[in-house]
């Protein structure tokens, strides 16, 4: 048996392709260790979206270099997904103790990597954007716990202008809705009660149905419900507001199971910003949307991601963003200050923010955002609902799992309940979870 061991950085597609990554080697003999000292082998699956995730991997590959010395040269180093797919030679310049560059396009494809890696000197680079798609080539997933994450859809092609997506993802496909259907029923076959259909513009799913039309992701979640009786939870991450359709707000409306979570990110609340940004909708766009939203689903939680000090951006423009968020009012949200990324539009427009006044802002947002979350947690303590204990708790004796609205629940309870769904009744609200106990007299 060789050890293969995995970081991801990022977002949970890069958490769905390790998984994936780690199936595709297991043939070879390699099974997952938990720390990459004593390792055959180390994938670092890479996040390019901001400077700070970029640098992480070359500071990681530093620490790698030494013990791969320390090993006298017995270790496959790769590195995978988006940094490897932006910069790919640069890598291999940088790092000539790296074995294999690979984007994420093409890790079905790791065997051979790994093999000509092994040859003497061979070191591999593989960013191409396959014409055949690597779900084709790719066996059906493990499962590896009761909730599991589903790639639908990659790629992007919305260029928004700060983002580097559309070119380490490369153009926008959604994969055909009866793969997803059987892959789906062969995790449920296995235990998985949530699913997360994944995609990183998840609602522009358009994939071919079985019967020959095309299907939108409110459909593929229709049938999806339908077909899998034991699938307890369904969810999908992350949307465009532009791809937010009829029929998936009526999803919403209809499909009991589809969790009244949404992730929508709207970046900002000024229209000069948005417009910037190549976002192709408005502050009003996104209220109306949110309206509509909530008139199907009068409960839906809401979170966003919102990028502070993008160029050009005013304190007015900020004031909006404000103003958008004491509207709408969100469950939760991530916030990020801008960060250029070469090769993007925005990088090289005028009017850069500087770092001071990004921070500041950043921190007014989180501030906002911290009292929206704890006010929305707060209203849950007394509610009751049903929850999938996916895992450990933090503390011996506890274990955790996801409220419908996506805060993290811990709750003592025994360990056999692991990997049950259990009514529970919220007692406290923090922050960023709650805290809840076993409620039996809920059916
Ligand atoms: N700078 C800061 N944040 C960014 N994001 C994407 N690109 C950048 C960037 N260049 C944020 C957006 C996106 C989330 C995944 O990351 O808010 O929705
Ligand atoms: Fe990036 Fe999302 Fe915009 Fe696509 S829609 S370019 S993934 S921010």
């Amino acid at each position: 048996m060789k050890k293969l061991f995995i970081r991801t950085y990022g977002c949970q597609m890069n958490v769905y392709d390790s998984a994936r990554m780690a199936e595709v080697l297991a043939p070879l003999g390699y099974a997952e260790t938990s720390a990459p000292d004593d390792a055959d082998m180390v994938i670092l699956n890479t996040c390019h979206i901001r400077e700070h995730a970029a640098e992480k991997v070359f500071s990681e590959l530093g620490r790698l270099r030494k013990l791969k010395v320390k090993r006298a040269g017995a270790m496959v180093i790769a590195v995978a997904d988006c940094v490897a797919q932006a910069e790919g030679e640069e890598i291999l310049v940088r790092a000539p103790y790296v074995d294999i560059v690979l984007g994420p396009q093409t890790y079905h494809r790791l065997p051979e990597m790994v093999a000509r890696a092994s040859r003497a000197g061979g070191r591999v680079l593989d960013t191409e954007f396959p014409a055949e798609p690597k779900f084709d080539h790719l066996a059906a997933p493990r499962a590896n716990g009761p909730a599991a994450f589903l790639s639908v859809q990659e790629g992007c092609d919305k260029f928004c202008t700060f983002c580097v997506v559309p070119y380490t993802r490369g153009a926008e496909y959604s994969r055909p809705a009866k793969a997803i259907l059987d892959e789906a029923a062969g995790l449920v076959a296995q235990g998985v009660r949530e699913l997360t259909l994944l995609g990183q513009n998840v609602n522009a799913y358009h994939g071919e149905g079985p019967d020959g039309g095309i299907w939108g992701l409110g459909r593929l979640i229709r049938e999806l419900a339908e077909r899998q009786a034991d699938l307890l939870a369904i969810r999908y991450t992350t949307s465009h507001p532009g791809d937010l359709d009829d029929e998936l707000i009526a999803a919403h409306r209809d499909v009991p199971r589809l969790m009244p979570f949404l992730h929508l990110p709207v970046q900002s609340g000024s229209d000069r910003i948005l417009a910037a940004m190549n976002r192709r909708h408005t502050a009003n766009d996104y209220r109306r949307l949110v309206d509509r939203l909530r008139a199907a689903r009068p409960d839906l939680a809401l979170s966003s991601d919102f990028i502070v000090g993008f160029p050009g951006e005013t304190d007015e423009d900020f004031q909006a963003t404000l103003a958008l968020i004491a509207n709408v009012g969100f469950a939760q949200a991530y916030s990020f200050k801008y960060s250029a990324r070469p090769g993007t539009p925005a990088a090289t427009m005028a009017g850069q923010v500087p770092e001071t006044l990004r921070e500041e802002r950043l921190a007014a947002l989180q501030a906002v955002i911290t009292a929206q979350a704890l006010d929305f947690n707060r209203a849950c303590v007394g509610s009751r609902f049903a929850v999938l204990l996916d895992r450990p708790g933090r503390r011996p004796g506890q274990l955790q799992g996801r409220s419908p609205y996506m805060q993290s629940v811990f709750v003592e309870a025994p360990a056999e309940f692991l990997g049950t769904m259990q009514t529970l009744r919220v007692t406290r609200a923090h922050v960023n979870s709650l805290a809840a106990v076993i409620d039996g007299g809920l059916s």
